[in-house]
């Protein structure tokens, strides 16, 4: 039954940057009298934050969208939105294919979205919103800390958009070019957050190394300096940062990790190919040999650094020899952990023009070899851990109760443990680990 009250249910895909776009949205929803559900059926407004960086994530967004036609014919007085890239990527031909979808706005618009829902009320009529505004700025907004579960971990936009244009990627026509966001208004944010219990800190960008450099001002930090000055905030018990680009990987960074003591020992380094062929194809204006360089650098300044990478199999022209040099790059890495993914065209990018696509069988295969030699060598490093005595922050009690709770290495890993009920999410404890899993560790509390 639709009541009469504003209430809205949000549906997130993709990347951390639309969790976090999600928090805006929600908070911003909040402030203009709504409810925010987590039940879809309560809700006389869904937003659907949409990602399209590979075409499987466009496809699930796609058929959530569709089947919001049928609670919109039992419910007329539901009011339908689409966010996100894939709203930024296809505008009104979203709403020229379902017509039942009452608002679509691109991410740089999020900021917008009361006032674009409150002029579809008055006027009846659609709207979209995708203007990629030049000079975009991030609003110096406060999270409201009742939303989200994971209250002792959040994310802090520090930049928007990307400039490197890899031949593969949509980002760029979806989320623009680079925007930094002013320094005073992530250093607001942090402090906000740090006084309202959250202990673990997220700066969150597509490409962090770069920031800053869209600034003329010559006193504008760059993304070391930020980092530092973030780290000395006090209660940032643990930072991270997501992702970089390794073309932009600087020395000075990889120092910050021997400097920063709550700065978290893990670095997720995309690598995407380990044929410099390839890399040269998707754009990527690093070679192995730089990549490999750059991996040794972050082991000396900090020997204990988990690396995790994504990587992409079936890039167009990718034979087996180039698919071969990406296994011999696991071996020679032994990343912690891999995202991998089949290559596919997404609208506009300069790879989807290429010949030489690789067939879908060929493209499955390598993937399944990828993963399967990748998993085996997770398991390797866990098992590196057996004994140790790690720090770990508590994340929460497993839903099936039982005592059982997990917790957070530096490095990312889960940690499963038997708690007790004083335990508080945020909270620094000692385990020793002594068991290793596929995808988690297990310890004692010491
Ligand atoms: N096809 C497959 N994977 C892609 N990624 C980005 N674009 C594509 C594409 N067209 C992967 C990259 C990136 C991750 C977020 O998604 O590995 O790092
Ligand atoms: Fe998806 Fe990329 Fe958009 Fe994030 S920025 S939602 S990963 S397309």
């Amino acid at each position: 039954m639709i009541s009469s009250k504003k209430i809205a249910y949000i549906e997130t895909f993709g990347c951390q940057m639309n969790e976090r776009d999600t928090e805006i949205m929600a908070q911003l929803l909040g402030r203009d009298g709504y409810e925010v559900t987590d039940d879809l059926d309560r809700a006389n407004l869904v937003v659907v934050n949409t990602c399209s960086i590979r075409g499987k994530a466009e496809q699930k967004a796609m058929s959530m969208l569709g089947r919001l036609k049928h609670s919109k014919r039992k419910n007329p007085g539901l009011m339908v939105a689409v966010t996100g890239c894939v709203a930024q990527q296809e505008g009104r031909n979203i709403q020229e294919r379902m017509a039942h979808v009452d608002l679509v706005v691109g991410p740089q618009s999020i900021y917008r979205l009361p006032e674009l829902i409150d002029a579809i009320r008055t006027s009846g009529e659609k709207r979209t919103a995708i203007d990629q505004a030049a000079s975009f700025a991030i609003p110096s907004l406060l999270p409201d800390s009742k939303r989200t579960s994971l209250l002792h971990k959040r994310f802090v936009t520090i930049m928007q958009g990307c400039n490197n244009f890899c031949t593969y990627c949509v980002v760029p026509y979806t989320r623009g070019r680079e925007v930094s966001r002013p320094p005073g208004d992530i250093i607001d944010e942090v402090k906000h957050l740090v006084a309202n219990n959250v202990r673990e800190i997220t700066l969150l960008g597509q490409n962090v190394n770069s920031y800053g450099q869209d600034r003329d001002d010559r006193d504008y930090p760059d993304f070391p300096t930020l980092l530092r000055k973030v780290a000395e905030i006090p209660g940032v018990v643990r930072l991270r940062f997501t992702t970089s680009n390794p073309k932009d990987l600087s020395e000075e960074l990889m120092e910050c990790f021997a400097e920063l003591d709550n700065l978290s020992p893990h670095f997720h380094l995309p690598v995407q190919s380990g044929s410099d062929a390839v890399l040269k194809r998707m754009n990527r204006k690093y070679g192995i040999g730089q990549y490999l360089e750059k991996i040794e650098g972050l082991r000396r300044y900090c020997p204990e650094i988990a690396i995790t990478t994504d990587i992409i199999v079936g890039f167009p022209g990718e034979s087996d020899e180039d698919f071969a040099a990406t296994m011999v790059l696991l071996e020679k890495v032994r990343y912690d952990g891999a995202y991998s993914f089949k290559y596919s065209d997404r609208p506009k990018t300069v790879s989807a023009g290429f010949d030489d696509k690789v067939p879908e069988e060929v493209k499955s295969d390598r993937l399944r070899r990828l993963q399967d030699r990748q998993q085996e060598i997770t398991t390797e490093r866990y098992r590196d851990c057996l004994g140790h005595i790690m720090e770990i922050m508590v994340e929460g009690e497993s839903r099936n109760g039982e005592g059982q709770w997990s917790g957070r290495t530096g490095a990312n890993q889960i940690v499963n443990f038997t708690g007790n009920p004083t335990l508080q999410p945020g909270q620094i404890l000692k385990v020793r680990i002594d068991e290793a899993c596929q995808h988690s560790l297990r310890g004692c509390l010491i």
